[in-house]
């Protein structure tokens, strides 16, 4: 980024190169190692994730395209680019100030988990699922030792029993709705506190719709039943017919898995629920990127950037390739592409249209800044495509690594914020010495991809103010991280139950930075971003565009401006107005 543009002029990118490399640096992030994989988990996978691939075709490249494009054509940021563009300031002016707003409350979380990235890191150079390891080893041979062969053949029915009735829970979904089964609980509640129940059931069932609901609910609940029954005759005697050699090696197996599930936890719970912890290495990520931004170090970055995103790539195929190797491995693929309505939430298209934004680094500036570095007018939508392109695959192959371990471990795929923080450690102890290893790497390269990323938050806020209020360079970057790690310290908090914060969980059922991620990346990046599209759509003079894109055809920039024309801003208004509650799709 630009080190001495006061005096030279608005300094650029090295090559084509750099800026693709830095343009996919931003893109590239906790968003898709971090966040995709849980966010896939919490909306039931499949059909979140062919939604979220609908969002980055037809709503995500296209305004990757349109940001680039009015950046370039502004040599400014976005509050700036659209005073440029428009001869002062206009009501497009505002997307750059939302922008600019989305920008600090991103960071403002992005530097905590950025910061757990570093304390698991050093975590990893002590190697710290080594005493897990062995604790947990200790622990399992001491149950064998104390167990007899008819217990242990009971742990493992159990065990069996549990992962049947997982799958029968999500049979069950998929057959009864959501509204079905809540109209059955109110009528069970009804029936059991009447005074005569049965008088009550028959009251109650002259409705029609509840009568059929409850019949169908009863008779789907008592073929469970049946089959419930079987399996469980089923699960008995395999267990019982394996060798006594088989038995003593899976019981160990489950055994140890379970525990080591259950530390790993805690390892996690530990920091998650220390606010001064995680605030401290929230500081130390935000000095280091506030460093970066204000020292113009950038140059060094966008080189490391050329060995580290690929080791970072490899790593994460190194990971699937392991993952396919386990037992959990068809659970995850089929739950992370075959969409199953009933798995959706309510709330889950808008959360894939809010995370294609995210992901993308859309919808408040980020790649229009870059953008503004680029001088070359050439190659605009080949490198559109290849940021989304990367971006996408890391984000996909991020999910095939976290839950085939996810899967075989039992963990449930809906763990929250700590998801990778709790799966990807049970992989390195199970792999032992050399597991250290790719621990140091993962977590350490996962820091790296979230620098490059925070590194182009803080630039949109600095650059205002290095643009239009004419600030030093140093200074804009201080500033601005000083004030988003104010605005950080409620989300370092939010799990430590000591403090206001972490109480605000049980009584919204929502944590302050969901909460704050929720607001950003799901209401202010698409507003942004619809506002960017029709601007580019709409506003910006034809001849601008034409300059911007003179090495592609003409049905290549002619379908481009019929996306962001009607078909962009037509899906991010139906999302919107959807969920604001103007219409039920
Ligand atoms: N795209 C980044 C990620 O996926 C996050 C980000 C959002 C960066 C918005 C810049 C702007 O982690
Ligand atoms: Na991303």
């Amino acid at each position: 980024m630009a080190g001495q543009q006061k005096e030279t002029g608005r300094s650029h990118w090295k090559s084509r190169f750099g800026f693709v490399l830095a343009a996919a640096g931003s893109a590239v992030g906790l968003g898709n190692i971090w966040k995709f994989p849980y966010i896939t988990g919490e909306n039931g996978g499949g059909l979140f994730v062919l939604i979220y691939l609908v969002c980055i075709l037809l709503v995500g490249l296209p305004i990757m395209i349109a940001e680039i494009m009015i950046g370039r054509a502004a040599q400014k940021q976005p509050v700036g680019a659209f005073e440029e563009l428009n001869g002062g300031k206009t009501i497009w002016s505002a997307a750059g100030w939302m922008g600019v707003l989305a920008g600090f409350i991103i960071l403002s979380f992005y530097v905590v988990v950025a910061g757990w990235s570093m304390d698991y890191t050093l975590k990893s150079i002590v190697n710290f699922t080594q005493p897990i390891e062995k604790e947990a080893a200790a622990e399992t041979d001491l149950f064998i030792a104390t167990a007899d062969m008819e217990s242990m053949q009971n742990y493992l029915i159990d065990k069996r029993l549990a992962d049947q009735a997982r799958m029968g829970e999500s049979l069950l979904e998929r057959e009864i709705s959501k509204r079905q089964m809540d109209a059955f609980a109110r009528f069970q509640a009804a029936v059991s506190a009447a005074e005569d129940p049965e008088e009550a059931r028959r009251r109650l069932l002259t409705d029609e719709e509840l009568q059929q609901t409850v019949t169908h609910v009863e008779a789907i609940q008592q073929q469970m039943q049946e089959l419930r029954k079987g399996i469980e005759e089923q699960v008995r005697a395999d267990v019982t017919g394996i060798s006594d050699e088989t038995l003593f090696r899976q019981v160990r197996m489950e055994k140890r898995r379970e525990l080591v599930l259950a530390k790993v936890g805690v390892t996690f719970g530990n920091l998650y629920t220390n606010g001064w912890q995680s605030l401290m290495w929230a500081f130390l990520f935000m000095a280091l990127t506030v460093g970066v931004v204000a020292g113009g170090v950038s140059a060094g970055i966008e080189r490391a950037c050329q060995i580290l995103m690929p080791t970072l790539f490899a790593l994460i195929c190194t990971m699937v390739l392991y993952g396919a190797f386990q037992s959990g491995f068809p659970a995850a693929v089929s739950f992370v592409f075959s969409p199953d309505p009933s798995r959706l939430k309510p709330s889950g298209v808008l959360e894939a249209l809010g995370h294609a934004f995210f992901t993308l680094s859309l919808g408040m500036g980020a790649m229009m800044t870059y953008g503004s570095y680029q001088s070359a007018k050439t190659g605009l939508f080949q490198e559109a495509l290849m940021i989304t392109f990367l971006d996408t695959l890391i984000a996909l192959l991020a999910c095939l690594m976290i839950f085939p371990i996810t899967f075989s471990y039992g963990q449930e795929p809906t763990a929250g914020p700590g998801l990778v923080f709790m799966s990807m450690p049970l992989a390195f102890a199970e792999i032992g010495t050399g597991g250290m290893l790719l621990s140091i790497l993962f977590f350490g390269l996962l820091f790296f991809a979230a620098l490059t990323s925070a590194l182009s938050l803080l630039e949109v806020c600095a650059s205002y103010l290095i643009d239009q209020k004419d600030w030093s360079r140093p200074q804009a970057a201080l500033a601005t991280g000083v004030i988003t790690l104010l605005v950080a310290v409620p989300s370092a908090f939010d799990g430590d139950p000591d403090t206001l914060l972490g109480t605000w969980h049980a009584d919204y059922g929502k944590g302050f930075f969901d909460t704050v991620d929720h607001l950003a990346s799901n209401w202010m990046l698409p507003l942004g971003g619809l506002l960017i599209a029709v601007y580019a759509g709409w506003v910006m003079p034809r001849k601008l565009q034409e300059a911007e894109v003179k090495d592609i055809p003409s049905w290549m920039f002619q379908g481009w401006l019929f996306v962001i024309r009607i078909v962009a801003p037509a899906l991010v208004v139906v999302v919107l107005l959807q969920k604001v509650g103007i219409f039920d799709v």
